[in-house]
């Protein structure tokens, strides 16, 4: 590392033995100022992250410490949610806590092969305060997009299992209905649902070809154009999730681009009610069954070059047909 950088690095004999005997000394062998966080990160990665730099010891509860130009600054993001509690929460600063929190930051175990009193502890907690009596099992992964990835997985397992029990002797149920704009990831099956205002984030990778409507979100202030504007958007929404679950009747029902595209009704406008009723006698054709541009659509009426609205942004106004 070179020193302009201030960046302090022991790189000699003694401590590559050192780091080899005990490779947590590497963590601390490194030492680099506030002022030159943002110069060390963009040598290796993308850094185009906020300005400032976090203080962990001396932010506190709804302020965050700016060590880089010493100001505090209040919060108003919490980390996309990921940090609800607000920094350096009393709860958990006590000696307890801490410690509990090391022991199991010290170890990796495969909990799937494993099992721990830790383990069960945190499980038992889970299942008092977060889960609901008509979900009774839980399945644990970390982040947002292998639970959305998990989700589907098992969505599509009973689906596919419900056909074969109705008499389909092929895999049937694979599509996944999801909104315009929408953001759940970048990984696997999600990154067939990502879609927000960068195409960049998702371009070239390979994805199913989902069915995709658009999003009725509500533009704020809600004056009486807006809300005309967006229950016009919802009617051509519910239209064309009408079409899509005739021909693929399973949905996911997240959507909020970190929680930012609020629709009237919470996250969808007001389903049909008729909407997982398609059944397997009407789930027609695969993955890749599509109608040519610009032909109608059998049943809707609706030309698909309206159903398939350019997908340039967060703000597209559209018509309802
Ligand atoms: C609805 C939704 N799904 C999935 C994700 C992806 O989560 P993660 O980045 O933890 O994988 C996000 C992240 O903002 C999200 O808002």
């Amino acid at each position: 590392m070179k020193q302009s950088l201030s960046t302090e690095t022991r790189d000699t004999k003694a401590t590559r033995k050192e780091r080899a005997v005990n490779p947590t000394a590497t963590a601390t062998s490194v030492k680099v100022t506030p002022d030159k966080v943002h110069e060390v990160l963009g040598k290796y990665m993308l850094a185009d992250g906020f300005e400032f730099v976090l203080d962990l010891d001396k932010s506190e509860g709804v302020y965050l410490y700016d060590s880089r130009h010493n100001r505090k600054l209040l919060d108003f993001f919490s980390f996309f949610a990921t940090n609800p509690l607000g920094m350096n929460h009393p709860g958990i600063k006590t000696p307890e806590f801490t410690a509990r929190l090391l022991r199991a930051a010290l170890h990796n175990p495969s909990n799937s092969d494993v099992y721990t009193t830790e383990m069960a502890e945190f499980v038992e907690t889970f299942a008092q305060h977060a889960m609901r009596p008509h979900l009774p099992h839980v399945f644990y992964v970390a982040g947002g997009t292998l639970g959305v990835e998990n989700a589907l997985k098992a969505a599509f397992d009973w689906k596919v299992r419900k056909n074969f029990a109705r008499g389909y002797r092929e895999e049937r149920g694979p599509q996944v209905l999801h909104f315009e704009q929408s953001f759940h990831g970048r990984s696997g099956y999600t990154l067939s649902l990502t879609n927000t205002a960068e195409p960049k984030k998702t371009a070239l990778f390979p994805k199913f070809d989902w069915p995709r409507v658009l999003n009725p979100k509500v533009e704020f202030p809600l004056n009486d154009e807006r809300l005309k504007d967006v229950k016009a958007r919802e009617a051509l929404s519910i239209a064309q999730m009408k079409r899509a679950f005739a021909e693929n009747p399973c949905l996911e029902p997240a959507q909020l681009h970190l929680g930012r595209h609020a629709g009237r009704h919470g996250s969808l406008p007001a389903l049909p009610r008729d909407h997982g009723r398609g059944g397997a006698g009407r789930e027609r054709g695969g993955a890749r069954r599509r109608a040519p541009g610009g032909t109608r659509i059998a049943g809707e009426g609706i030309p698909r070059a309206r159903l398939e609205r350019p997908r340039e942004g967060p703000h597209v106004r559209v018509r309802s047909p």
